[in-house]
């Protein structure tokens, strides 16, 4: 077998702990050193990590010789920096999402990687994970007839913490970068599956409205709807201060498709479902197994299209990102300015 991947991580937060410990048990991967704002910080994760090396800063991580592949997991406004600074020193690129602010630097990231002829793929896990290949094959047998509407949530209550990256506006803080792009990602995956296709179809019109905060002057809590062609819908509902029903309900013309767990299918491996409710026939929970952990799902998934330099859909391609980024960018030029919660009324 091929010697594996030597990967280096930017930033010593909660997801890149997650992607430390699951790249242990990757096919493809290993982890070799880490790059914080802080040594002792960076020193600290090395302890807990195994790792020979702790840069004390995140250009020296870039620099190091010995990482052929970096993963990006500071908060998003600091994405596009590090990613095109990756690109320019030839490293391989794994950034997490939202992969920028806006759609402008997406495309500045991508150039980037195109010019410096490196791999680039956005983070979006689920993407690589077998349940959501399953999804798509089953929207290419029609199995519930013409699909009309997507339902898709990701909203949780990280409690008001205004300091925190969640509700900092200079973080990039709110739900609709943070998490809504799950939904928007998802709502564009389904509206292509459903026509046959294998990409994601693009929004000929997007409509949000939000609860921005009086203090934070973040979208606290939001929803968009939005119009794809062939006549599909869809109902995107996204949060960082209310919990709701993370899922995805997809309605067809014969029956619908109830997705539990459509975000982290399964953590650790294991069995994932999807639930196809035909009209004409009785619930049916269609079982889907993981080969192992998800983020080493998502390192083994850059390993296969590293040579391609961008991922095969499902998995984020260049033109995912650009899309979802381009509907982002119009979930959030819309809502109005109308609302703001009176001060306290979101705590
Ligand atoms: N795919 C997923 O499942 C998933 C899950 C959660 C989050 N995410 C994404 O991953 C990114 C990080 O999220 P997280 O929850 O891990 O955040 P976090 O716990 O706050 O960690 C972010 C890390 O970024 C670094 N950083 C650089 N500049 C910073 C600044 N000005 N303020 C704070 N931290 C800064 C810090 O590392 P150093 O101090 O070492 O420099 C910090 O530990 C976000 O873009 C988020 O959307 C993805």
């Amino acid at each position: 077998m091929a010697s594996k991947i030597n990967w280096g991580i930017i930033g010593t937060g909660a997801i890149a702990r997650a992607f430390a410990s699951h790249l242990k048990l990757s096919e493809t991967g290993q982890l070799a050193a880490v790059g914080s704002r802080n040594r002792q910080t960076a020193e600290h994760f090395a302890r807990q990590f195994d790792l020979q090396k702790a840069h004390p800063s995140y250009q020296d991580l870039i620099d190091d010789p010995g990482v052929q592949a970096v993963y990006i997991s500071t908060p998003h406004p600091m994405h596009a920096q590090w990613a095109i600074r990756c690109a320019e020193a030839g490293k391989h690129i794994l950034c997490e999402k939202p992969i920028a602010l806006n759609q402008y630097d997406a495309m500045a990231i991508i150039e980037a990687a195109r010019e410096n002829d490196v791999f680039m793929m956005e983070a979006f896990m689920y993407r690589c994970h077998p349940q959501t290949l399953k999804l798509i094959e089953l929207l290419h047998q029609n199995i519930i007839g013409e699909v009309r509407l997507v339902c898709a949530t990701f909203s949780f209550n990280a409690g008001f913490h205004p300091e925190n990256r969640l509700l900092n506006q200079a973080l990039g803080g709110g739900g609709i970068l943070d998490v809504g792009c799950y939904c928007a990602s998802m709502a564009r995956l389904v509206a292509g599956a459903a026509q046959g296709m294998n990409a994601s179809a693009e929004p000929i019109e997007v409509k949000g409205q939000a609860l921005i905060g009086s203090v934070t002057r973040v979208d606290e809590v939001a929803v968009a709807a939005a119009l794809f062609p062939g006549g599909i819908l869809a109902q995107l509902a996204t949060g960082v201060l209310c919990n709701q029903d993370n899922c995805v309900r997809i309605y067809g013309s014969e029956g619908h498709i109830h997705i539990p767990n459509p975000w982290v299918p399964t953590r650790d491996g294991g069995t994932s479902h999807i639930i196809l409710c035909r009209d004409d026939e009785p619930l049916r929970e269609i079982p889907v197994e993981s080969p192992g952990p998800i983020y080493a799902i998502e390192a083994d998934t850059v390993a296969a299209c590293l040579d391609n330099r961008q991922a095969i859909f499902p998995a984020m391609t260049w033109d995912d990102t650009l899309g979802n980024m381009r509907m982002l960018d119009a979930w959030r030029a819309h809502p109005s300015p109308a609302w703001a919660a009176p001060q306290g009324a979101l705590r």
